[in-house]
C-alpha cells in the first residue's frame, strides 16, 4: 500500500479550479446514453467513479464518445430502449452512484444484469433501490442486501407512489430513471430534501416533473437531447476551502463551482463558525445548475451544532468538516449523520480513529460526533481505508500541523482518484503559488 508524506504548510492565499462535478457527471452521462439524438457534455467529471459509470453504459450498448478532453457526446434511443443485456458482470468498481443510478435504468429495460463492486461497494446497502424497483415491476435481487444486485428488467414499469425512509438523492435517482418510461406518474417523498441534480437536468430536457420540497413527480414525456457544460465539484473544492477557514489570514478562491442548494452546506458551516465566505454567482450552467465563485477566508473559529437538516446538504463534507472543528474554539455536534456509516467506509468510525491520532479530541454518537477545540495538532500515521474523502480529510489535517512539527503519512491516499485524480498536484500549486 502506497503512503504518502504531508508536512503542514506555513501559509495559504491563491486560487483553485477543480474539475467537473462529480454527481452531475453521472446524470449527465446517464441521460445523455438514454435520450434519443445527440447530446454533449463539457468539462466532464475525470473521477474513476464517473469513468465507471460510462463504462457500465457502454457495456450495456450505451453510445459515449469522448472526444476531447472531458467532452463527450452521447447518443440513445429513448429510455427502455436503448440498453441491452451486457455480456458479463457489470463492474461498479468503488461508486456507489453508478451501482444504484444504474440499477433503475437496467430495471426499466427488457434485458437481465448483474452489478457488482469492489469490496467497500459490496458492503453497502443496496435493499434500499432494490425495494422500490421490485414494486414498479423489475426483479431486482441482492445478495443478503448488498451487491451484487442482479436485476431482471421490464419494458413496461409501473408509475408508482414511494416514500423513501432514508434521505437519498441516490436512490431518488435511481426510482426517477426507472419513471422515465413507466405508465403512469412516479411520486418520490424524500424524508429531508437532497440534491436535485437529476431534476433540473430532466426539466432542461423538457421532462413533465414538479417538486414542491417533499414530493417530487415525474410524468413520462419524450425528453430532447441537451448540451451542458459541468460545474466544478463544490465537494472537491470543499478541501481547500476548509484548510482555508482554519487559519486566519489564510485564503482560497475556487472559480465556477457548483452552487446548487443541496450541495453548499458546507459554505453555510464555514461561515457559522466565524470563516469569511463570500460567493459570485455566474452564469448558471446550461440553465441547468447554478455556479459561481467562492473565496473562503480564515477566522477564529467557533464550534457550531450541525443539526440533522442540514447534513444531505453537506453530506459529502463532513469528514473536512471534522477536520475544520478541532481548530475551533468550543464543541462542535454533528447529528444526524448516521448514513456516513454507510459510505465507503463507517467514516463516522475511520474519523475518531484517524483525529485521535492526530490528539484531536473526538466522540462517537450513534449518529454523528463531538469535538471539542481548538487543539495543536501533531504528525501521525492515518489510514485512508480505501475512502477517497477521507484521504482528501487526511490531507487537509496534516497540512494544519505546525510546520517544523513534521509529517504526518498517509496509508493508501491514491484512493483520491476516485472523485479528484489531481487532488494532490492541485493543493501542490495551491500551496506552492500561496504569497
Ligand atoms: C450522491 C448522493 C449522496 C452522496 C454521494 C453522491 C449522488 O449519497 O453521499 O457521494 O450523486 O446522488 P446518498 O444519496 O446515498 O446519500
Amino acid at each position: 500500500m502506497s503512503e504518502t508524506r504531508i508536512g503542514g504548510i506555513a501559509h495559504l492565499n491563491g486560487a483553485a479550479t477543480v474539475p467537473g462535478d462529480k454527481s452531475i457527471s453521472h446524470r449527465a452521462l446517464i441521460l445523455g446514453a438514454l435520450i434519443r439524438g445527440r447530446s454533449f457534455i463539457g468539462n466532464l467529471s475525470p473521477a474513476a467513479d464517473v469513468a465507471t459509470t460510462a463504462e457500465v453504459l457502454r457495456s450495456c450498448g450505451g453510445a459515449v464518445r469522448p472526444f476531447d478532453a472531458g467532452r463527450v457526446s452521447l447518443d440513445g434511443a429513448g429510455p427502455g430502449r436503448t440498453l441491452r443485456s451486457p455480456a458479463g458482470v457489470l463492474d461498479c468498481a468503488n461508486s456507489g452512484t453508478t451501482m444504484r443510478l444504474m440499477a433503475g435504468v437496467l430495471a426499466a429495460h427488457d434485458l437481465t444484469a448483474t452489478l457488482d463492486g469492489d469490496a467497500s461497494l459490496r458492503r453497502r446497502p443496496m435493499d434500499r433501490v432494490a425495494g422500490p424497483l421490485n414494486s414498479v415491476g423489475a426483479a431486482v435481487t441482492t445478495t443478503a442486501g448488498h451487491a451484487p444486485v442482479h436485476v431482471v428488467g421490464t419494458p413496461a414499469p409501473v408509475g408508482m407512489e414511494h416514500r423513501l425512509s432514508v434521505a437519498s438523492a441516490q436512490v431518488k435517482s435511481a426510482i426517477l430513471l426507472a419513471g422515465l418510461n413507466a405508465q403512469g406518474a412516479t411520486v418520490v417523498h424524500e424524508p429531508l430534501p437532497t440534491r436535485d441534480h437529476t431534476e433540473r437536468l430532466l426539466h432542461a430536457c423538457g421532462a413533465d416533473l414538479a417538486s414542491d420540497g417533499e414530493a417530487i413527480t415525474l410524468r413520462p414525456e419524450p425528453l430532447d437531447p441537451f448540451g451542458i457544460t459541468i460545474p466544478g465539484d463544490i465537494s472537491s473544492a470543499a478541501f481547500f476551502l476548509a484548510l482555508a477557514a482554519a487559519r486566519p489570514g489564510w485564503r482560497v478562491l475556487c472559480r465556477g463551482i457548483g452552487l446548487n442548494p443541496g450541495r453548499t452546506g458546507i459554505l453555510d458551516v464555514l461561515s457559522a463558525m466565524g470563516a469569511g465566505v463570500e460567493v459570485e454567482e455566474g452564469p448558471m450552467a446550461a440553465d441547468v445548475e447554478p455556479r459561481g465563485d467562492v473565496t473562503v477566508t480564515g477566522a477564529p473559529l467557533h464550534g457550531i451544532t450541525v443539526p440533522p437538516t442540514l447534513v444531505p446538504r453537506c453530506v459529502d463534507e463532513l469528514p473536512a468538516i471534522a477536520v475544520v472543528a478541532t481548530q475551533a474554539e468550543g464543541r462542535t455536534e454533528i447529528h444526524g449523520a448516521g448514513e456516513l456509516r454507510n459510505k465507503e467506509t463507517d467514516r463516522l468510525a475511520a474519523l475518531v480513529t484517524g483525529l485521535r491520532a492526530l490528539g484531536a479530541t473526538v466522540e462517537e454518537i450513534p449518529d454523528g460526533l463531538v469535538i471539542d477545540g481548538p487543539v495543536r495538532l501533531s504528525p501521525a500515521l492515518l489510514d485512508a481505508a480505501g475512502d477517497h474523502r477521507l484521504a482528501m480529510a487526511w490531507t487537509i489535517a496534516a497540512a494544519l500541523v505546525a510546520a517544523d512539527d513534521g509529517e504526518s503519512v498517509i496509508v493508501g491516499a491514491g484512493c483520491v482518484a476516485v472523485s479528484y485524480p489531481g487532488f494532490f498536484d492541485d493543493l501542490a500549486e495551491l500551496v506552492s503559488g500561496s504569497r
